[in-house]
């Protein structure tokens, strides 16, 4: 017997009746987005790797180990995208989006690839539907943002087990001198840092406010607060943003030791987080990066965003309120008699292209075999055929929740049917 070829480790197959819920959750965001006035960009999904280097940063997990890289033929080095921002700003500044307008609002879904341990929750590869809102340098934008997730999740109803914390990292300036004044507290305890940590002490000291390490969080817990380094143009931006979150009524918790792992971030960051899920209980995450357009060889332009793991999301929509998942099927029709075999794809062709959803058999089955299969397809609608029908232009048609069954002409199967749908 030859071998089964097996998925690739940490990737996962999205079968039919779970692609229903993919697409409740889809059509719930693609909503939404229009309501925000975001419009869809659909960019590649492999890059030059030098993009995410230059992008996400050098230093970041993602770029230093997780990376899924390959040459091509002209033995350039691409990468499948880890994450969208920094494809999203090399489009932007490639088509010259700025010259449609000084603000452009853009939204995305696809899959994404990391060479993470995978675990529940944590994929290599995974979905994200994100948003970038580029241009605008004001608190009002990076409101809105976070209330567009918001409403996501309040659609999707499950905006009251989710927590957004939110921090801010400042300019660089303000990073500059919470930097020095983290190195210098951190300095006396170096030795006693985890590896990871210590390796970050000059690169990133801000990441060993993120480490997993123990003595490095019980460390960590009373170093200084980047929140008390802002200098005032990154303090007011701050807390005009947190006003704004006031007003609008979406509850969030400051959070001290936030740090995100992309390097890309100024000012506001954020994350969404769940209790239903287990260590990776991030739903969400993002905030500003008003250097990357300008990094990455654009103009000097501010911008802000996120974005959600589909997967991750799904997890907790589903522990608290599943997506309704409802048959999309509304007719089977079901055949009975050898002749008829030939003469049945026609009918059921018509009614389709009348638009109604239905089904045959096409494994010659029993009628009960048939019955059967519509029963399980929770088909809404079962036409039964006979010869004796179908020389009078007739079916009986069966309404299966009801039980009721009427004889119709095959011309009105449609209007019937969608009179009572
Ligand atoms: P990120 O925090 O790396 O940010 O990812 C955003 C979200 O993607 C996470 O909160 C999580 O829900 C999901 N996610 C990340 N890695 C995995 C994984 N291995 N398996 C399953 N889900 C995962 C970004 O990607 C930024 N580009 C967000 C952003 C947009 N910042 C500004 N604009």
């Amino acid at each position: 017997m030859p071998q089964k070829v097996q998925r690739v480790k940490g990737v996962n197959d999205i079968l039919p009746q779970e692609a229903k819920q993919w697409q409740a959750l889809e059509h719930v965001v693609k909503q939404v987005m229009d309501r925000f006035a975001f419009g869809e960009i659909r960019p590649p999904i492999f890059e030059k790797t030098e993009l995410f280097a230059r992008g996400v940063g050098e230093d970041t997990d993602i770029v230093s180990k997780e990376m899924y890289s390959f040459s091509d033929m002209s033995k350039s080095s691409l990468t499948l995208r880890p994450e969208l921002t920094a494809g999203v700003v090399r489009s932007y500044i490639q088509n010259n989006l700025q010259q449609i307008s000084p603000v452009q609002k853009l939204w995305y879904e696809g899959p994404m690839f990391r060479q993470e341990r995978p675990q529940k929750g944590r994929y290599r590869q995974f979905w994200q539907f994100g948003a970038e809102a580029i241009g605008s340098p004001n608190p009002e934008q990076d409101a809105e943002m976070i209330a567009l997730f918001y409403a996501i999740l309040k659609e999707l109803g499950v905006e009251k087990s989710v927590t957004l914390k939110i921090n801010s990292v400042g300019d660089s300036e303000s990073r500059a001198n919470y930097r020095s004044s983290l190195q210098e507290y951190l300095r006396p305890q170096l030795s006693s840092l985890s590896e990871t940590s210590q390796r970050r002490f000059e690169s990133n000291p801000l990441r060993i406010l993120d480490s997993k390490a123990p003595n490095d969080i019980e460390l960590v817990q009373d170093a200084p607060k980047i929140r008390e380094c802002l200098n005032e143009v990154s303090a007011t931006h701050y807390a005009e943003v947190l006003k704004m979150l006031e007003v609008m009524e979406i509850p969030y918790v400051q959070d001290d030791l936030l740090v995100r792992g992309l390097d890309y971030y100024t000012h506001t960051i954020f994350e969404f987080t769940s209790d239903a899920l287990g260590a990776q209980d991030a739903i969400c995450g993002g905030g500003r990066y008003n250097d990357l357009v300008k990094d990455l060889g654009g103009q000097d332009v501010p911008a802000i965003g996120w974005a959600s793991g589909i997967e991750r999301l799904l997890l907790v929509v589903e522990a608290l309120q599943p997506l309704m998942a409802e048959s999309g099927l509304d007719l089977f029709l079901v055949v009975q008699g050898e002749e008829l075999r030939v003469k049945a794809p026609k009918l059921i062709n018509d009614w389709r292209k009348a638009g109604l959803n239905c089904d045959m058999d096409t494994l010659r089955r029993s009628m009960k075999a048939q019955m059967r299969e519509a029963n399980r397809q929770k088909a809404r609608y079962v036409a039964i055929l006979g010869e004796e029908e179908y020389d009078q232009g007739v079916v009986q048609l069966k309404n299966f929740s009801t039980g009721d069954q009427e004889v119709v002409l095959f011309e009105k199967v449609v209007d019937i049917i969608d009179e009572k749908l």
